[in-house]
């Protein structure tokens, strides 16, 4: 059109980069970012989250009523496996696998993107999964890692394990699951803590002590 090349293209590199710079601020979310301090990222979070989505957050559903789309929409934060809670009758570690990936789909597809985390009962092996190895309840630290490790083939990252609270101080011997506990002496139960490096992996040295801590893997 007689226009020189040149006048063409200022524009369209201008309009490209401010386009790449919108689009780039809309992308950063400060409690998204690992090199910002906790408390930062943490009012980042509350200052953008609404009523619904703390609520939801909060709220730790049943794996039978989680699908992904309830994930999404009541902004879910956590599921629950409670005792005999299945994907399927039998069901396979590939079933379980997937049914965790669809909820945790559903999660992250959320404004706010924030991961779910799912719960499931195994205090004495991954007791609700199809062919997984029952153990008797909380005792080595090797029963605790050959479980972790299965639970964490079926993609959940998170156990209700070891119980130390009511199970392991019984006093009232009358109780369905006394025998769980170590026994009616809270200092006795405090030592008994092999079982939890087990689930978690072993504290490296400079661990700060009373911090929680899962090893990477
Ligand atoms: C959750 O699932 C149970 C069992 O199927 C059902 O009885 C209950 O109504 C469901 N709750 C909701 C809120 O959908
Ligand atoms: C589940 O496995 C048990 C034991 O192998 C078997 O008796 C039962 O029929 C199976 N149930 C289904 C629904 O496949």
């Amino acid at each position: 059109m007689g226009v020189p090349l040149k006048f063409k293209r200022v524009p369209f590199l201008l309009s490209y980069m401010l386009v790449s710079i919108a689009v780039g601020e809309a992308n950063y979310f400060k409690y998204k970012d690992p090199e910002q301090p906790l408390n930062v990222r943490i009012n980042d979070l509350m200052s953008r989250m609404t009523l619904a989505e703390k609520i939801g957050q909060m709220s730790q559903i049943e794996q039978v009523n989680a699908t992904s789309d309830v994930m999404k929409n009541y902004f879910i934060g956590s599921v629950l496996s409670g005792a005999g809670s299945v994907p399927a009758p039998n069901a396979t570690v590939e079933e379980w696998m997937s049914m965790v990936t669809e909820m945790q789909k559903g999660a992250l597809s959320t404004c706010l993107g924030i991961p779910m985390i799912y719960g499931i009962d195994a205090v004495h092996g991954h007791g609700n999964v199809y062919g997984a190895t029952l153990f008797p309840h909380n005792i080595v630290k090797r029963i605790g890692t050959a479980t972790a490790l299965k639970v964490r083939a079926t993609g959940i990252p998170y156990v209700f394990a070891p119980c130390i609270a009511v199970t392991q101080v019984c006093r009232d011997p009358r109780w369905g699951r006394c025998y769980e506990s170590f026994g009616e002496d809270p200092r006795l139960v405090q030592q008994m803590t092999a079982i939890i490096t087990g689930f978690q992996g072993d504290f490296p040295p400079n661990h700060r002590k009373g911090t929680p801590y899962v090893a990477g893997t």
